[in-house]
């Protein structure tokens, strides 16, 4: 294994600097780059191997013609974790092992890999690094499929903006909103814009559902509990309106095909106190254009009952998009859809998608989309952490300077 040291510019407000170094790395192979034939198998590298990382790279290496060679992570445990997991599924499908000279640790780990022969690298990573490990990916030449949210700050999600201009046209990034991928869901989005509902009023979107496991571990430093226990750090997550919830607000920008123009929230830690700073619950009213009025709640506390959809409300009819239970349209217009599984096959569909855009060289660039649906998300929790409305420009004008979580390597 490669122990990658401390490199103190690969913070975040330093990475400009090492992004230009990145950009005498290895590319990919030139012919992933410009195209390829479908019979040539990717050479895939994962950065961040945690829950999602895992489920991830199980899905490219199942469904496409890849193969999982490089792994990267802060921490030993979580490299040797992956690399069993993935060395059983790989061999199920008779595809190379991931050979242990492939693994890579520590801050610096993300550019070691980059610095090695991987022609796409998924970044798993937690919120506050996508930026920074997306830029040192997009500098060395590679394909990205990156998890949501795009950043933590807004200032993180306009870098995201500009660095998937200069991908444009060059290389595939998907970012992993998989629900834009399901039938059902894309059926109904479309009859909603089509006009089955009429003028769309008001909605309701929401998503509840219950805690999440602690990950602390007793005598780790207080910046390793924090680095493992990211999901409960304002900082590094975003909080979770926008490293959890924001998949409803992403239909809901889907739907209204936009972002809002403005928010009224409020919310806060009632339920689950016992770890990080992260808001247990969020209540948001978000103006799009047009004089749409969207009401946005969440939770992550709950026992019991959990559930997490969109609903539109026109003057024809109302558009229902649960996780789990019919698609449909009621009203004037209406349609249902056969299945109730409306997730299902949605990470396959698009991690399919993303590949074929590498093969075909019509390059898929997911980064503005997935950049709107963020800063979305933090108008959100900026207008509930305080209380007041707030605007989208005043988020621009204001709220644009980076978050820095202090970490020291
Ligand atoms: N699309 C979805 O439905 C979905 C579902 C779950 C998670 N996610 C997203 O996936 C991302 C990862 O979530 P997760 O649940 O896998 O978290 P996780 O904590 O299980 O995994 C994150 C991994 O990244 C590693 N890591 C942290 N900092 C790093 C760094 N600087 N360099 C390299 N590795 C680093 C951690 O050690 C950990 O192993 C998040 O952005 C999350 O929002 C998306």
């Amino acid at each position: 294994m490669k122990s990658s040291s401390s490199n103190p510019s690969w913070q975040r407000r330093g990475f400009l600097k090492t992004a230009v170094a990145g950009a005498g790395l290895v590319l990919a192979r030139p012919e992933t780059v410009f195209g390829s034939s479908a019979n040539s198998a990717l050479q895939l590298g994962l950065i961040g191997c945690g829950g999602r990382g895992n489920n991830d790279a199980g899905v490219f290496i199942r469904n496409t013609n890849t193969q999982c060679v490089a792994l990267a992570d802060l921490f030993e445990d979580r490299l040797h974790e992956t690399k069993d997991s993935l060395d059983k599924r790989l061999v199920n499908l008779e595809k190379p092992k991931i050979d242990p000279s492939r693994l890579y640790q520590g801050p610096g780990s993300a550019e070691a890999l980059l610095a090695s022969d991987v022609d796409v690298v998924i970044i798993t990573s937690p919120p506050y690094f996508h930026p920074h490990h997306l830029e040192l990916a997009v500098s060395a030449g590679k394909h990205v499929y990156m998890e949501k949210p795009v950043a933590a700050d807004t200032a993180g999600a306009l870098k995201v903006v500009e660095i998937g201009k200069k991908a444009e046209g060059k290389q595939s990034i998907a970012v992993g909103f998989q629900i834009r991928y399901s039938k059902e869901f894309q059926e109904v989005v479309k009859r909603v814009h089509e006009g089955a509902i009429g003028d769309i009023v008001s909605g309701m979107v929401y998503y509840h559902t219950g805690r999440l496991g602690s990950r602390f571990r007793q005598g780790a430093s207080d910046q390793e509990n924090r680095l493992r226990n990211w999901v409960f750090d304002q900082v590094l997550s975003g909080d979770i309106i926008v490293e959890q919830n924001i998949h409803v607000i992403d239909v809901a920008n889907w739907y209204l095909q936009g972002h809002p123009e403005k928010a009224f929230g409020t919310g806060g830690r009632k339920a689950r106190v016992d770890v990080g700073d992260c808001w247990d619950h969020f209540i948001v009213t978000y103006w799009y254009p047009n004089d749409v009025k969207i009401d946005f709640s969440s939770s992550q506390f709950l026992k019991g009952w959990g559930d997490c959809r969109e609903r539109i409300f026109g003057t024809k009819g109302t558009a229902d998009t649960p996780y789990t239970g019919n698609a449909q349209i009621t009203g004037d217009n209406e349609w249902k859809s056969e299945s109730t599984d409306n997730l299902g096959g949605t990470e396959s569909s698009k991690v399919t998608h993303f590949v074929e855009s590498i093969h075909s060289g019509k390059y898929l660039n997911e980064t503005a989309q997935g950049a709107e649906s963020t800063m979305t998300s933090i108008l959100g929790r900026i207008a509930a952490y305080e209380g007041r409305e707030v605007t989208w420009d005043e988020m621009l004008k204001d709220y644009s300077e980076p978050v820095d979580a202090g970490l020291k390597w």
